[in-house]
């Protein structure tokens, strides 16, 4: 009896040993899997090493619930406790799976949103679980366990209900017009005040009905925060929410004692907020004013006025433009993504390249609904990557240009922006398209973009408007050619 305790405790002590390796190689391989996500050629590889390091943290995490079952003798417990992860990780694979092969490329941004509120609710769940189960922590250690418990349920519930939101309003299942509440910016800052204070009395006596407070401010706040940003600065706030899902995730690893998960959890968490940060700098928007819920943005939004007469245009004058043009650059965004025109527009490009022309791609970094989205349209339709370039690289070439297809995009193409200081998007930095000889713009109507703001650029001189699906169009551009 003594020997087979001894024995099972030493088999928990390894389990325990193996599971920090375990656990230190797939956080390796989860830096791996950032580094290789961030550039087109090496993301394939990043994601393997994702899933590598994915897969040796669930077979670690199995194993040490076997053993800690053994250790504590009691088979019932043993068996629940193996039972229930089977069953947890079947269904969150069955429904990963299912997801992730039904769901459109542009409907990726709410369903990473709704990703995003699971993990701030698992987040809440651990924090109350840490209040139901505090006995058993070391007396001067205390102190610390409950204010991760507190601060664990704060983020994780900001991030449940401010996820939810995004889902909501992504969906079109809620107005993206900003929520106006008066003195919005004082709710906000006296819900962070109340937290610090109700922080303060819980780690003085952990009262369950404070942690019932903080988690009602905390869902409050969260709706407030989300519900306050207009659409136009969606993308921002749903890169922000991944950020908060991380630190989330990070504060129910220090509850839970799993160096894995706070590693994860920071990973991100920074990356979030880096990739935010940019985000606002390619929108020309305040960063703390969009984490902060839209502070001090009175977002206005014009009216989609028609200002002049556009000039239609057909494939077939198209075509015989890009017969003339020695220069082309295509300057892709949403509306390519919802006419899955990445395919013909590959095909138009190698035709074009092989009479001689110099094609390329000028990608704005919000062109479509997510980061990278026409990135990944293009490299799905091998479209290959030395000729498609970031704004930066390309905006000075538009002058010596000769063609420019815009498919699909709009206000990345605005020259309100650059030329307009009252327009709603001025200010955010735009592909200078009008700057080329000649512009078709491929749109299916004079209807305004995402922003709903009007765009002169269809009623300059040298721009020909054509109209219809743009994969249609493409491919009629291809038989005349
Ligand atoms: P948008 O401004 O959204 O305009 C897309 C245009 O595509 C529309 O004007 C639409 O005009 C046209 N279109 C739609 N379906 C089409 C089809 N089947 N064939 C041809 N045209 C079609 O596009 P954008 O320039 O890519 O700008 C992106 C906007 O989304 C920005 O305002 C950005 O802030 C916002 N946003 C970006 C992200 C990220 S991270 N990329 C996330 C959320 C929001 P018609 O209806 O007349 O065809």
């Amino acid at each position: 009896m003594t020997d087979s305790l001894v024995g099972d405790a030493a088999g928990l002590l390894l389990a325990q040993s193996i599971a920090v390796a375990a656990y230190i190689v797939a956080a390796l391989l989860f830096i791996l899997a950032l580094a290789g996500l961030s550039k087109q050629e090496s993301a394939r590889r990043g994601v393997v090493y994702g899933i590598t390091g994915m897969a040796i943290a669930l077979v670690a995490t199995f194993l040490l619930v076997l053993a800690s079952g053994v250790a504590l003798g009691n088979q019932g417990a043993l068996y629940l406790g193996i039972g229930l992860m089977i069953v947890a990780i079947a269904i969150g694979a069955a429904i990963g799976l299912w997801r992730a092969r039904v769901v459109e490329m542009t409907g990726m941004p709410e369903l990473i949103a709704l990703l995003h509120s699971f993990v701030g609710l698992a987040a809440v769940l651990v924090g109350w679980n840490g209040h139901l189960y505090a006995a058993g922590i070391a007396p001067e250690l205390v102190g610390i366990h409950h204010a991760e418990v507190f601060i664990g349920v704060f983020i994780g519930a900001v991030t449940f209900t401010g996820s939810i939101v995004a889902f909501l309003k992504l969906s079109g299942r809620m107005s993206s017009k900003p929520l106006m509440l008066p003195g919005k910016n004082y709710l906000n800052v006296g819900a962070l005040v109340l937290f610090v204070i109700l922080t303060v009395l819980y780690v003085i006596t952990p009262s369950i009905w404070l942690l019932v407070a903080v988690t009602a401010l905390a869902l409050a706040l969260g709706w407030h925060l989300v519900a306050s940003i207009g659409g136009g600065d969606m993308p921002v706030v749903v890169s922000m929410l991944n950020s908060y899902s991380g630190w989330a995730a990070a504060a129910a690893g220090f509850l839970l004692n799993n160096d894995l998960l706070i590693v994860t959890g920071a990973l991100v968490g920074s990356s979030g907020a880096y990739l935010s940060y940019i985000m606002c700098k390619a929108m020309n928007r305040s960063f703390l004013s969009v984490i902060a819920g839209g502070f001090g943005i009175e977002a206005p939004r014009a009216d989609a006025e028609e200002e002049g007469e556009a000039h239609e245009t057909d494939p077939g004058s198209v075509a015989d433009l890009l017969r003339e043009a020695s220069s082309v650059i295509i300057t892709p965004g949403y509306g390519m993504a919802v006419a899955q025109a990445q395919y013909p527009v590959a095909e138009l490009t190698e035709k074009l390249r092989a009479r001689g022309v110099d094609v390329r791609f000028g990608i704005h970094p919000v062109a479509g609904r997510l980061p990278g989205h026409m990135n990944v349209l293009l490299a799905e339709a091998k479209v290959p990557y030395d000729i498609v370039l970031e704004l930066d690289e390309i905006n000075d070439d538009f002058a010596q240009t000769d063609v420019v297809l815009v498919i699909g995009a709009n206000d990345t193409v605005n020259p309100a922006a650059a030329e307009d200081p009252g327009s709603p998007i001025a200010g955010m930095p735009v592909l200078h398209v009008w700057e080329a000889k000649e512009v078709v713009v491929f749109k299916r109507s004079m209807a305004s973009g995402y922003a709903g703001v009007q765009n002169p650029l269809f009623f300059r001189d040298n721009t020909q408007m054509l109209f219809g699906d743009a994969k249609d169009r493409v491919v009629d551009i291809i038989s005349d050619l």
